[in-house]
């Protein structure tokens, strides 16, 4: 099984569905990738801060060597983490991140938030995350317009072949959108019916830039986390509506939600780590749900996020 792939306003294409890397252990990353290539996953969707790239590369490596497929076959993925927007820190960072995976270039390379941190010596802390040992959080004065020019220039230097941006509201788009001299080929948001966000959905695709949905089973990502929020919200694989068109369509309901994304032209990167779902979820494609269920699904929306950093005690309130 394999993904159809969607154009990029940069002209390369993606695949529509791909594979998260977030709590992918680093014991059984490597393995995870291999299989993942094996049953058909072209797309890798990786970041500097899930700390796991070093793994992810041995897996590529082990699945180009042993003829499962070729690097230009595949789509990596990865983020700038908020302590390197300063612009003389976007290129070591990003050199450092290819050199972990043992590649040469990035097909798709993603600011992971529009909040910039005091750099972070990564021979001190790797990945630094959102705080200093102490608690902390200490901003770098890095605007958006220093980090998005340093970030076109990785694709002057063939260190990346698209740019993108992920967690940005509509009116930092609009800013960007004014600046860039590359403009960004995909948003990647938290997106499930709880958390439907149309109008950023309706205006960016109108600006011609592609949506990944991220978490697209609600609460189920976070519950792992022991967020209380995740906790004391239904999963969405037993809700009603999301059960009644499972038995409908002959789908599981992981399914169900992943197409009522991708036959709207949104991506999705759902993490499994059993290898009957990995499989599952690549077979997202090719049929459809009708109208009637789609219209039932976006009945749904609560505008409940919970990829927030205010819900994991950070009091950076960007979605506010
Ligand atoms: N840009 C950002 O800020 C951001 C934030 C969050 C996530 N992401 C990206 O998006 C990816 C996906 O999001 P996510 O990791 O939050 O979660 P997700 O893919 O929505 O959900 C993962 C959870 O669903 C379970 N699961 C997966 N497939 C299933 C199936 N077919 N049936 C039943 N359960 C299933 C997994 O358990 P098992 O592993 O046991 O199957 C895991 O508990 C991440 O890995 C990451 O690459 C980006």
């Amino acid at each position: 099984m394999s993904s159809p792939t969607v154009k990029l306003n940069s002209g390369y294409d993606m695949p529509l569905v791909g594979f998260g890397l977030w709590k992918v252990n680093n014991d059984t990353c490597a393995d995870q990738v291999y299989a993942a290539i094996k049953a058909g996953y072209r797309l890798f969707d990786g970041a500097c801060d899930y700390g796991n790239e070093k793994e992810v590369g041995q897996g590529i490596a082990r699945a180009i060597k042993d003829g499962l497929v070729k690097r230009e076959e595949l789509f990596i993925v990865s983020k700038l983490w908020n302590t390197f927007h300063d612009g003389d820190k976007v290129e070591p960072i990003a050199r450092k991140q290819l050199d972990d995976l043992g590649l040469d270039y990035f097909d798709l390379y993603l600011i992971h938030f529009p909040v910039a941190l005091k750099w972070v010596d990564p021979a001190e802390r790797y990945p630094p995350g959102w705080t200093a040992p102490d608690g902390k959080v200490e901003f770098s004065k890095a605007t958006i317009q220093e980090t998005w020019q340093a970030m076109e220039s990785l694709v002057d230097k063939k260190l990346s072949r698209s740019i993108g941006i992920s967690n940005f509201s509509v009116q930092l788009i609009m800013d960007l959108l004014r600046h860039a001299r590359i403009r960004p080929a995909t948003l990647q948001i938290e997106h499930h019916p709880y958390l439907q966000q149309k109008e950023l959905i309706k205006y960016v695709q109108s600006e011609g830039i592609v949506i990944t949905a991220y978490s697209s089973f609600g609460p189920l990502s976070f519950i792992e986390l022991d967020m209380s929020s995740a906790h004391n919200t239904p999963k969405l694989f037993d809700h009603d509506v999301i059960k009644s068109t499972s038995q409908k369509h002959g789908k599981t309901p992981a399914q169900i939600l992943l197409r009522w994304a991708t036959q709207r032209n949104i991506a999705v990167i759902p993490k499994s780590n059993d290898p009957t779902r990995l499989s599952q979820n690549l077979d997202v494609t090719g049929w459809s749900l009708e109208q009637s269920d789609i219209d039932a699904i976006n009945g749904l929306d609560l505008g409940l996020r919970f990829n927030d950093p205010l819900n994991y005690g950070i009091y950076i309130p960007i979605f506010a």
